[in-house]
């Protein structure tokens, strides 16, 4: 009995410590390194753990003291993009302080964008309405906010085409629920002034998933702010815990080619199977249960890109010209805000291939319009983007992701 207390306590004591000790990214730095030959990028990668970014011969890596070192010792030398990591993110949490009350001023907490999402539904009952439609590894709810007038009289429209805008797959791109967000504030905020607004909500539904990845969201709170995967517990291996599911190499379309890694220690891990991980799982089967899913975002960062099918292959897609178009219409629309530049082109050719991504699946087995965003900057910040561009660049994203629901309105694959 007395035993078993004491035991209690050294255990709870010892899991507080473990878990309450946030990693330490002092010493750190982010270079950007461009290479001669693309040889040289898969030498990199076999180099460095945490590769934050790929553009054809340019690769941005996050540095340990000793990746600095070896990376020097094979020859290479970067522009050094950030130079003192473990301060810019000290100063950031300290920014995190909330100064005001804007939702986009500052980066929310997973409760606080749930509230918000909450509290969207309850103002505006004829307009949204806010479902689960899904659990992580942890046992944290999926939400989606369902827009469009009268939610509540059917429990899917079989008439109204659906439009599907997700974010945060990747735990540390914290950028992509904000803009997600926004969305459904700006629809609803102009559902009775604008009658382009209208007709949308009208004749469309237009699903938001703002948090996608909930456990690793609130983990870069808690603990490490740049993680990416979800928080699977995947086994020890040679006395090291390995954790993380690479949620957009998880997707059962071309599942375990190139691009993605076997190595549970890896930034992009696929995971044991197609679907391996509840979060994945569960967004495919609600996107199955979807009648009429004409169009489909995913959003990520950084770089600024405007990624169309395919990821897993650089070879063109049916339809790439109705890509295309789509695409190009929505770069004007970002350029016409701020004047900033997302470049256009198909995800494999201008990034990287990856297999066992979002996009590809739901164009190739749900047949939908899927393209996969890149949100800012293009490398100052990267996933640290400051909260004084949160604002800004949900401005800027609005016209083009209208651009998804005018094509979702009335087009359809026929040029
Ligand atoms: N940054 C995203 C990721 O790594 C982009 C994926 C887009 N697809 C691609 N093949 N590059 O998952
Ligand atoms: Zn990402």
């Amino acid at each position: 009995m007395r035993l078993g207390w004491l035991v209690g306590v050294v255990l709870g004591a010892l899991l507080v410590l473990g878990h309450a000790q946030p990693v330490s990214y002092d010493g750190y730095q982010v270079w950007r390194i461009t290479v001669d030959k693309p040889s040289q990028i898969a030498e990199i990668e076999s180099l460095v753990h945490d590769v934050w970014m790929i553009r054809g011969r340019t690769v941005d890596v996050c540095l340990s003291p000793e990746e600095q070192e070896r990376l020097r010792a094979a020859g290479y030398k970067g522009e050094v993009l950030i130079s003192d990591l473990g301060a810019l993110i000290r100063q950031q949490q300290t920014e995190f302080v909330p100064q005001e009350n804007g939702l986009f001023t500052r980066y929310l907490t997973l409760d606080e964008i749930y509230t918000a999402m909450r509290q969207l539904a309850n103002q505006y009952p004829e307009l949204v309405q806010l479902l689960v439609i899904g659990r992580s590894v942890e046992n944290r709810p999926i939400y989606a906010l369902r827009l469009t007038r009268y939610p509540r009289r059917a429990r899917v429209y079989p008439t109204r085409p659906q439009v599907v805008i997700n974010a945060l797959q990747h735990a540390r791109e914290w950028i992509s629920p904000p803009v997600a967000l926004y969305f459904a504030y700006r629809l609803v905020s102009e559902y009775y002034t604008n009658v382009r607004v209208r007709d949308y909500l009208d004749n469309l539904e237009v699903y938001l998933v703002p948090v996608v990845n909930p456990d690793g969201y609130v983990f870069t709170h808690t603990t490490n702010r740049l993680w990416r995967k979800n928080r699977r517990y995947l086994g020890t291996f040679s006395g090291r815990q390995a954790y993380g599911v690479d949620l957009n190499r998880n997707w059962g379309y071309q599942w375990g080619g190139a691009g993605s890694s076997g190595n549970p220690f890896s930034e992009t891990y696929r995971g044991s199977a197609p679907f391996s991980e509840p979060e994945t799982y569960f967004l495919s089967r609600w996107l199955l249960s979807l009648p009429a899913l004409r169009a489909h975002v995913d959003l990520h960062s950084y770089s600024q890109l405007i990624l169309l099918p395919w990821g897993f292959t650089a070879d063109a897609p049916p339809f790439y010209s109705v890509f295309e178009r789509v695409g190009l219409a929505m770069q004007q629309q970002i350029l016409g805000v701020h004047g900033q530049l997302y470049r256009v082109g198909s995800a494999a050719a201008i990034l990287y291939v990856a297999s066992g991504n979002m996009m590809d699946w739901v164009f190739g087995v749900r047949g939908a319009l899927s393209i996969t965003y890149e949100l800012r900057d293009t490398g100052q910040y990267g996933f640290l983007l400051p909260p004084d561009q949160i604002l800004p660049t949900c401005e800027e994203v609005y016209p083009a992701l209208l651009e998804l629901l005018r094509w979702a309105r009335q087009r359809d694959w026929r040029e």
